[in-house]
């Protein structure tokens, strides 16, 4: 743990509680609110318990609630078996749930279709046959690459009614990437698509399969399933490749659910570390989808007749548990769509909500930035111009939202009639963890307030010590909950070492910096280490760098992260080629060869925004890369920190030139 994070909060605006929304909340107030925080206080293991049971269906009951005999690879209802699908989809059947739409697709060029919890039900059911029919079951892992559709809810709840462990790679990863995760995580089975559609524009997938598999370690892959959405030709392997609709074609709308035990990994999702290798976050069953279940109704407050809406991709676990498991689970009707915000105009989301009539808005502070400049510069595309009257609360995820972004967010969205929920979580948190609720909370712009029941958060110093109000440290989780991550798949090790350092003092480790308010509110400051968060994605600093440095001209490479008005953070590298440093249009044309090439083998969320060339990087005389400099000189400021220990210093000067 290095740098402990001190900055005075200012912001002193209060907004709520929201008497429209409290009247009807499933958690009505801070009373309520306070007795369920008392009740897990009191005991844990009562607490899960108690909802496990009343929220979940169980093929085989659950006697142990936590076991953590081999702290902190924690268990939960360990002894219990269930089946995830058959919780989303099997437990609606018989009621009225069971004709009701479960989900609205919008796709990219407008079209919209619906689908019934039934007809999901047995969509889920047809292709879990086929599935089942190519040989795969239990404890297999299958890889998904496909784009926002109904078949990849299809794919995903497929894969879970059979046991099979599903790892979704985001669409706009690369070949490279995606090779990467089929071989850690041992796939023998891919699903995909012919192409995505996005913002007007036809993209690949098929065939960055086929890269993918064409490279050594993917050999244990029997098949491929694909999704025809474009309908463009793709290239096909006779004996690998299937067509999905070919595969169901005649398949039984009944599929029964194999039992799983509560620990079964449901999924694994690679997401970024402090190191150049992704991590393969493990999610457990039953305790992930207990807490999924219960923010719908804690944080999300869902109602019967609730429209809702998630942005998030699911190849993010935003996705994965506020559009394939929580929604599912708690029987809501949402919207899914395929698109971009901004296509074929930056009102689509206002457009959409209307078109609709979405109830609860759920998307990323980026997004809501890239709007608010695009608002600003065109009324047409103003919140105010289209009826949002159906909104009863709208959230944000995946980064700090500004003061300024929430704002605009609360009065021309929410109309400040809708609670803004600022959602602080992680793909290893599983589910929310600091948000407020809405018949609860108070709100201030830019805190993501407080915990949810059964979660006890605090911010502690590089000892472990835990300190007082007003004072940055990091953000840790003092008692462990069903959501959380099980392990990183395949090395125990570097969860240990990860999320459970000893300065930590066996608390969980979130990698963010924090503070609390006289008030308790938690004030999240970004990352302690080097993952950076652009436009809500989380990258590796060394990651980027790992991928600059394979490419043949480049000696040496750091990244670093800038602020950005709109994407929060953006990547900035600094470049030793292993030729004389490049300048003018040479220096240009190289840069724009190594975004490319960052794109290629990471996808193109990784591109550096900028990239400076240098004769050498800052380095101690030990020869650590000093980053906390390059950081200044990114922002083009001048330094004013102590320089004594830097070998070279005249490189500032150079690299500072270099833009
Ligand atoms: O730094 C925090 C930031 O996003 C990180 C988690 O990223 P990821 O695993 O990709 O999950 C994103 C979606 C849950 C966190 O460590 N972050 C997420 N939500 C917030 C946030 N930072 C501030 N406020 C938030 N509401």
């Amino acid at each position: 743990m290095s740098s402990a994070i001190d900055s005075v909060l200012t912001e002193t605006r209060v907004f709520g509680p929201f008497d429209r929304v409290a009247a009807t909340a499933n958690i009505s107030g801070m009373d309520a609110y306070r007795a369920l925080c008392e009740e897990a206080e009191a005991d844990l293991d009562g607490f899960w318990g108690r909802l496990a049971r009343e929220h979940l269906v169980w093929d085989k009951p659950f006697t142990r609630v936590l076991n953590d005999s081999d702290a902190p690879f924690y268990r939960w209802f360990d002894d219990g078996e269930l089946n995830v699908s058959a919780n989303c989809l099997d437990r609606h059947l018989g009621t009225p749930t069971a004709n009701k739409t479960a989900i609205i697709f919008e796709a990219d060029d407008g079209q919209v279709t619906r689908i019934t919890y039934k007809e999901l039900y047995e969509r889920v059911c047809q292709f879990a046959n086929g599935i089942k029919s190519l040989g795969y079951k239990k404890g297999d892992r299958a890889i998904i690459y496909l784009p926002m559709s109904i078949e990849v809810v299809v794919a995903m709840q497929a894969c879970a009614r059979l046991g099979i462990t599903h790892s979704v790679v985001f669409g706009g990863f690369s070949s490279k990437s995606l090779h990467e995760r089929c071989v850690d995580v041992g796939a023998t089975l891919v699903i995909t698509a012919d192409e995505q559609k996005r913002g007007g524009r036809n993209i690949p997938l098929k065939s960055a399969v086929d890269e993918a598999l064409s490279q050594a370690g993917t050999e244990g892959v029997r098949h491929v399933i694909v999704y025809r959405r474009s309908g463009s030709s793709v290239e096909w392997k006779d004996g690998r490749d299937i067509w999905m609709h070919e595969l169901v074609e005649g398949q039984g709308t009944d599929c029964e659910p194999v039992p799983v035990n509560a620990e079964h990994p449901l999924f694994i999702l690679y997401t970024s570390g402090s190191t150049g290798k992704p991590k393969g976050v493990q999610h457990s069953s039953g305790g992930y989808l207990l807490s999924a279940l219960l923010t719908m109704l804690w944080t999300f407050d869902v109602k019967d007749d609730d429209i809702f809406w998630c942005t998030a991709d699911v190849g993010w676990v935003t996705g994965h548990t506020y559009i394939v498991y929580g929604p599912l689970a708690a029987g809501v009707t949402q919207i899914m769509f395929e698109g971009v915000p901004t296509y074929p105009t930056a009102a689509r989301f206002w457009e959409m909500i209307e078109r609709h009539q979405c109830t609860i808005f759920y998307t990323a502070p980026t997004a809501i930035r890239s709007l608010i400049k695009a608002a600003e510069s065109n009324d047409e595309y103003h919140p105010k111009k289209f009826d949002l009257t159906s909104l009863r609360i709208i959230g944000s995820v995946g980064e700090p939202i500004n003061p300024e972004a929430w704002m605009w967010y609360f009065t021309h969205v929410g109309r400040e009639r809708c609670p803004v929920l600022d959602t602080w979580w992680q793909t290893e948190t599983g589910v929310h963890i600091l948000t407020p609720l809405p018949g609860v909370t108070p709100l201030k712009p830019g805190s993501c307030t407080l915990p949810l029941p059964g979660i006890e958060a605090a911010i502690i110093d590089e000892n472990g010590q835990e300190l007082p109000p007003g004072t940055g440290g990091f953000l840790v989780i003092k008692k462990p909950w069903p959501a959380m991550i099980r392990t990183i798949w395949g090395d125990p090790e570097r969860f240990k070492k990860s999320y459970f350092p000893p300065e930590a003092k066996g608390y969980y480790l979130a990698g963010d910096g924090a503070q609390r308010d006289a008030d308790g509110y938690f004030w999240i400051m970004g990352r302690i280490d080097d993952v950076l968060n652009v436009s809500g994605h989380r990258l590796g600093t060394m990651e980027v760098e790992s991928a600059m440095v394979a490419h043949p001209l480049v000696a040496e490479a750091a990244v670093v992260g800038r602020q950005d008005a709109t994407t929060g953070e953006a990547v900035v590298a600094f470049v030793v080629l292993k030729r004389p440093v490049p300048t003018g249009e040479e220096a240009q044309q190289l840069a724009r060869e190594l975004r490319d090439w960052v794109g290629k083998e990471i996808g193109p969320i990784a591109k550096p925004r900028e990239i400076r060339f240098g004769e050498n990087l800052p380095k101690t005389r030990s020869g650590k890369i000093m980053r906390r400099l390059l950081r200044v000189v990114a922002l083009n400021e001048e330094i004013t920190q102590d320089v004594s220990t830097l070998e070279n210093p005249a490189i500032l000067d150079q690299l500072s030139q270099a833009y």
